[in-house]
């Protein structure tokens, strides 16, 4: 059985306190009310990480970064390398979400050199991959996405890529309330598997957890994630209500 997860990607959302109070409210829920399918992450700015990560001690929660450097140490002001993440006590780390491809113009070459890094600090890499709407449009969507897995992730050594968690998120569905149908997100998930296992085999294929992201919320959760290839979703603005984000963790 490959591994079902839930996380939470807050985003550029939440000052300290409002983080603390929110990531203690669902560390209490779920340790009032266990999770038995679903791994729970919550994905954090990095100046909540040490934070949350004392707030979460002794739970079953997970914790996670948004991005990491693509350099392991040095001078570059600013940046935050994957060495230091890890000494926060967080455990993942997402790379590639399409806000930091269209914002801060990072290409799959440069994401392939974050994961490496983030592998060798002995973080679990949360790979996001995924389409424009114009790219869904013209019918490429499967060329995009796989385009994006092959720089971005097949160079990977198998034990190494047995690591990874994919996060499929259509840009066009992300923050718009547009979700991607069951239907599409299935079949998307499915040629996903189909790549990795032509790259990697069957047994690494039907290993690898698979998320949909993009207006995962309560309502629609339930049908997503029953799909054959879904294996739990990345939230973005749900995951800032707890019970919003608790709800979600459940409909796995
Ligand atoms: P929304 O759930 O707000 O659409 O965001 C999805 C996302 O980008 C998660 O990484």
């Amino acid at each position: 059985m490959r591994k079902k997860i839930v996380a939470g990607n807050w985003k550029m959302n939440m000052n300290i306190s409002e983080g603390l109070a929110l990531a203690g409210s669902i560390n209490k829920y779920f340790l009032d009310n266990p999770s038995k399918r679903a791994e729970a992450v919550l994905c954090t700015p990095f100046i909540h990480l040490a934070g949350v990560a004392e707030t979460l001690k002794n739970s079953k929660l997970s914790l996670g970064a948004q991005n990491c450097a693509s350099e392991p140490s040095g001078a570059f002001t600013g940046e935050v390398s994957c060495d230091m993440i890890k000494s926060t006590g967080a455990q993942y780390v997402i790379i590639g979400h399409s806000e930091r491809r269209t914002y801060f113009n990072e290409d799959d070459k440069l994401l392939n050199k974050k994961t490496l890094l983030a592998l060798k600090s002995g973080l679990t890499v949360i790979f996001c991959c995924g389409e424009v709407l114009p790219e869904r449009e013209q019918n490429i969507y499967f060329q995009v996405v796989k385009k994006q897995l092959e720089v971005g992730l097949f160079n990977l050594q198998p034990e190494d890529f047995a690591k990874i968690v994919i996060a499929y998120e259509p840009v066009w569905a992300i923050g718009t309330g547009l979700t991607a149908s069951p239907e599409q997100a299935q079949e998307m998930h499915s040629y996903i598997r189909s790549l990795i296992r032509e790259r990697y085999g069957k047994e690494i294929a039907d290993q690898t957890t698979i998320l949909y992201g993009g207006s995962c919320k309560p309502s629609n959760a339930s049908e997503i994630f029953a799909m054959p290839d879904v294996d739990g979703g990345l939230i973005g603005g749900a995951s800032l209500k707890k019970d919003d984000f608790c709800a979600i963790v459940n409909a796995v």
